[in-house]
């Protein structure tokens, strides 16, 4: 593994070249930067360092990040870590959940007006939080970029159903609360759910000649228009009390002679939508998730790849820089690696950056705390 490192500080005492650590080596960040970075440290630290570097600082396309929760809990990892990653006090410690109410959230507010920092203008954030402190993490989240730049509040279904003997709901969804920074362009993909439809699918029994199946929709929506063109007459009829054409009378004129309406034998027009063109537009995908998180991690909390690859995917393109500042295992970095995207990973938990370097195999790696220890011993990065 790629390793940097620390140059001299100018003064206190002579180091002998064999006391630095090869490890420490000094390296500019250029030369680190080659596109994948994990960095173990604080991360309000390391986002203020990258806010230096001008090959990252407001260049970030696209944040997700699962910080803490407040839950006043410690995350440990025992020896069969993959089958048995506890919340209790025995095994490794992973990471420490155990800042909450004002405390909590003043962590947070610096972190993300950090982040904002680094983000190009335009940029998209996924802050992913769970139900007991989420609605006050929208607030900040409102404060710090805007209440104008929210997009989505995103239910994610995170698990099976719960069957709990207190008396209660069970709880199997938490949220990601998705931003734009303010200022550009968004990338929006548009990437689209998977349509399946089965032969014997009853929607689709009609059939044209050719064989093609389809079914028909109607060509109003709810909501009347009182003065636009979508409320007026269109060969001779007025959509229903209460709703207005989906089409201007010129589109719906056109999809009539591309022959995509049909009428019914008392004169009712339905538009006609096509079992193939159905699954090759795919679905827009709604703000209800289904991503179960493993149910063996590696890593406490760790999240659902799938979900990840959805979000980079959609959000930023190929060469884009994504960011994930408590990246614990790296899911966030594993998805942008695979899809072409580069990166930058930050988290002060020891285990998650060996969890990292193990899914990441050649990953580089920049050690801020090491740096520290080792400007307190008269060495400087
Ligand atoms: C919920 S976990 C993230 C899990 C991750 N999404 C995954 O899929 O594995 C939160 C992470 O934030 C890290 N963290 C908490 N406070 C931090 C801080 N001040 N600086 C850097 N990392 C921090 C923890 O060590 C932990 O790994």
């Amino acid at each position: 593994m790629p390793t940097v490192a620390l140059r001299r500080a100018p003064s206190r005492r002579r180091y002998l070249a064999r006391e630095i650590p090869p490890a420490y080596r000094p390296k500019p960040f250029n030369e680190m930067w080659t596109g994948e970075l994990l960095i173990h440290g604080d991360n309000l630290e390391a986002l203020r360092w990258l806010r230096n570097q001008p090959a990252v600082s407001q260049k970030v396309r696209l944040v997700y990040i699962d910080p803490p929760f407040g839950t006043r809990q410690l995350f440990t990892v025992t020896a069969q870590r993959m089958a048995t990653i506890s919340r209790g006090n025995g095994g490794q410690l992973a990471y420490r959940d155990d800042v909450s109410g004002e405390t909590y959230l003043r962590f947070l507010r610096g972190r993300f007006e950090a982040i904002r920092d680094l983000m190009v203008d335009g940029g998209a954030i996924y802050v992913h939080i769970d139900c007991k402190v989420g609605h006050y993490v929208k607030c900040l989240l409102d404060d710090v970029f805007g209440p104008e730049n929210f997009i989505n509040d995103i239910t994610r279904i995170k698990c099976n159903p719960k069957n709990f003997s207190r008396n209660g709901y069970g709880n199997v969804k938490d949220m990601v609360l998705f931003y734009k920074k303010s200022g550009g362009q968004m990338i929006w993909n548009n990437v689209r759910q998977p349509v399946r439809i089965a032969m014997n699918d009853q929607r689709f029994r009609r059939a044209e000649q050719n064989g093609r199946r389809y079914t028909t929709t109607p060509l109003h929506a709810p909501g009347e228009t009182v003065n636009g063109e979508t409320g007026r007459m269109w060969r001779g009829l007025r959509p229903p009390p209460g709703r207005h054409w989906r089409y201007s009378p010129s589109a719906l004129d056109e999809l009539d002679r591309r022959g995509l309406i049909e009428w019914s034998s008392t004169g009712n027009p339905r538009k006609k939508m096509y079992a193939d063109d159905a699954v090759r537009a795919g679905a827009k995908v709604q703000d209800v998730w289904v991503y179960k998180d493993p149910q063996n991690p590696r890593y406490p909390t760790e999240k659902n790849l799938e979900m990840l690859e959805f979000i980079v995917e959609n959000s930023s393109r190929p060469g884009d820089i994504v960011l994930d500042a408590f990246c614990g295992s790296g899911t966030t970095l594993m998805a942008a690696r695979a899809l072409g995207r580069r990166w930058i990973g930050i988290d002060n938990s020891p285990v998650a950056i060996s969890t990292v370097k193990a899914r990441l195999l050649d990953c580089v790696m920049y050690d801020l705390i090491a740096e520290a220890r080792m400007a307190s011993h008269g060495y400087v990065g």
